[in-house]
């Protein structure tokens, strides 16, 4: 069965399901994972249900798409992501942001957690995304392009919406949050990087990095998907005098930090889209 068959048949089974067309879709990465208590749920469809839906890995990291409300929107939100360095392609990695797309959803705002790579940035510091270096050496349009879902050599510029970063910006800027401007380079993990790295990141131009969204925005850009990134910034990388050592956990706990401020930036602009 073709890539986009399989597409189709996760969608006609999702809408079986369904009552409500969503037009927003929300990743919930690191930092976003509160703004699911938020959701007025109208079903809840674990991955291991959906025709197509890569299995997942980690036991008891079931992942599930959720339905409903946010702010009075109708959305799907991603609960639980499919990261490269636990071992799927870039294909099943991006495969629900494709389903995203042919569910009709319009806006898709994405959170991840990041390491930072500026001097001026901190640890639990939020950041929009404007743009992003991608330095992984498999791409998610890789091999036959179907034109259905988008064409052979879609154009980068302006993949991260910039409609959503002012909306963002101004958002922040009412709630008094301060919201750092970055470029993401995306690497595929799953070790944190050396000291010699963070300084080559700094210098070819990134200031936040992370291990996932990349794939996400390429796809989304490919299929004409508006989208948006925030970052909850995890762990302080730049300068490297200021690095120390750090573990998953501490990044986990830093990075629900910062997601109390994505969540007030993502839900406002939510209502106002
Ligand atoms: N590097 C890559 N990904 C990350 C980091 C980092 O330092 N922190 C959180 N996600």
């Amino acid at each position: 069965m073709s890539y986009y068959d399989q597409i189709i048949e996760s969608v006609v089974f999702l809408r079986e399901k369904i009552d409500i067309e969503p037009e927003i879709g929300v990743v919930l990465g690191t930092g976003l994972g509160s703004l699911a208590d938020k959701i007025e749920i109208d079903v809840r469809i674990p991955y291991c249900e959906i025709p197509h839906f890569p299995p997942a890995t980690v036991k008891g990291h079931e992942g599930a798409l959720i339905f409903g409300k946010l702010e009075g929107k109708n959305i799907v939100a991603q609960s639980g992501r499919y990261h490269y360095y636990e071992g799927y392609d870039m294909k099943q990695v991006t495969f629900p942001v494709r389903v995203f797309r042919f569910l009709k959803v319009k806006s898709l705002i994405i959170a991840s957690a990041v390491g930072g790579i500026h001097q001026e940035y901190e640890a639990g510091d939020v950041a929009i995304v404007t743009d992003h270096i991608n330095l992984h050496y498999e791409n998610p349009l890789q091999g036959h392009n179907d034109e259905r879902l988008g064409t052979r050599f879609p154009d980068m510029t302006d993949a991260y919406s910039p409609r959503l970063i002012e909306l963002a910006k101004q958002i922040a800027k009412e709630k008094n949050i301060k919201l750092h401007e970055s470029v993401y380079a995306g690497l595929p993990g799953p070790n944190l990087e050396t000291k010699a790295e963070y300084n080559y990141l700094h210098v070819i131009g990134a200031t936040v990095v992370g291990m996932s969204t990349v794939p996400e925005i390429i796809v989304a850009r490919h299929m004409g998907l508006e989208s948006c990134v925030f970052a909850a910034i995890a762990n302080k990388c730049f300068p490297i005098s200021a690095i120390k050592e750090v573990t998953h956990d501490e990044v986990i706990q830093v990075a629900n930090l910062a997601a109390s401020k994505i969540a007030a930036i993502a839900m406002e602009m939510i209502r106002r889209l």
